[in-house]
């Protein structure tokens, strides 16, 4: 009796450890079915890769934004890669690139790396689509699967020309001490950066072009940074005065808007016309625009973001070397593996629509 009882507690727990067993089995089951979803998941994600100068420039953060999203709309999962305005750190980045055999979204802090970039990534039949800084040597034109997507700084300094000259056309009273000549002062990007002298240049003939007489106070590099703009025009401030600047013109919207903060500290361009030095930026950043609509900055020159980051990535996406097919692709012409975004001109209401509405 005592056994028999023995043998079903014994049953019991037998039979207690294989329900156990079969309950741990099945969990296990089921966090290997959940790790395989996850897995896949993961998986499904294609990776895409950004190499970039400098994540903190507005202008590149903002395309960084972008392509995030526009990635993963269309499944992939992007990886930036920060260059910190560090040529050498950017090589080794690049390296351990290559040795991963990666495609690539590249922007060079020294674009003489353009060649040993092409060539390396000929050795494993690679895509890589440059933008922002032209690679220098042509080296694009030799490689079918290697593009540069970029804006023409020429055009951008025409277009801001020509704004600056209709609003003085329209506005002659913003020749504050009346001397027949605009004085202006120049705030430009890096002097070894290809869009710095064509933006500027361009700017000024434009606006001599259209019978706008000026005199250039200064022209100063402030690196396409906020800071530095905002503290050398702070200077030329405290050694003309005020009343003697009559234009700030900006290679970038950055450093725009650090002039404007600088103009700011002195109670200018917060809304009213009688103290208001125009200012013009280049690039459309969001901060830019919305400082269009608060009528602190005159004008700017806008970057198509949106088409020149969908055209990156279907550039670097797309399986095809066929040039002819990758134009239809993207809805632009490739000249020799260059595609050009076209620039677009932003001209704020004068006086701005904060005033008026205050007045009326
Ligand atoms: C320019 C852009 C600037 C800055 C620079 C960096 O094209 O307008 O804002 O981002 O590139 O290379």
């Amino acid at each position: 009796m005592i056994n028999m009882l023995k043998m079903v507690q014994e049953l019991a727990a037998a039979s207690l450890r294989w329900q156990t067993l079969a309950l741990g089995l099945s969990v296990g089951v089921s966090a290997l079915n959940a790790q395989a979803v996850a897995v896949e998941e993961v998986d499904e994600k294609k990776p895409l890769y950004a190499y970039y100068y400098s994540i903190t420039d507005p202008f590149i953060n903002n395309f960084n934004s972008i392509l995030e999203r526009i990635g993963a709309e269309n499944g992939y999962q992007l990886t930036y890669i920060n260059g910190s305005d560090n040529s050498l750190l950017q090589r080794s980045q690049l390296r351990e690139c290559f040795d991963a055999k990666r495609s690539l979204i590249l922007n060079l802090v020294d674009t003489h790396y353009a060649k040993e970039t092409i060539e390396q990534l000929r050795s494993y039949g690679g895509r890589v689509v440059f933008f922002n800084r032209i690679p220098e040597n042509s080296t694009v034109t030799d490689y079918p699967r290697a593009f540069y997507v970029g804006t023409d700084p020429l055009q951008a300094g025409v277009m801001q020309g020509e704004m600056v000259a209709e609003f003085f056309k329209a506005h002659p009273e913003y020749d504050k001490n009346h001397n027949g000549r605009i004085d202006l002062v120049l705030i430009k990007g890096e002097a070894i950066h290809q869009d710095t002298d064509a933006r500027s240049k361009q700017a000024l003939n434009t606006l001599a072009s259209h019978g706008i007489e000026f005199n250039n106070l200064q022209s100063i590099y402030a690196d396409w940074n906020y800071l530095k703009a905002r503290t050398s025009l702070k200077r030329v401030v405290e050694r003309e005065g005020i009343e003697n600047i009559e234009l700030v013109l900006c290679n970038n919207d950055s450093m725009a808007l650090g002039a404007i903060n600088a103009l700011q500290s002195l109670g200018y361009n917060k809304g009213e016309p009688s103290r208001y030095v125009p200012v013009f930026g280049i690039d459309a950043l969001p901060a830019a625009l919305a400082a269009i609509d608060n009528g602190m900055l005159t004008g700017t020159v806008k970057t198509d973001m949106e088409l020149m980051v969908s055209t990156i990535f279907k550039l670097l996406t797309s399986t095809s070397d066929d040039h002819e097919q990758l134009e239809k692709l993207i809805g632009l012409e490739i000249i020799n593996g260059y595609v050009n975004i076209p620039f677009s001109k932003v001209l704020a209401e004068f006086p701005p629509a904060r005033q008026k509405t205050q007045d009326q």
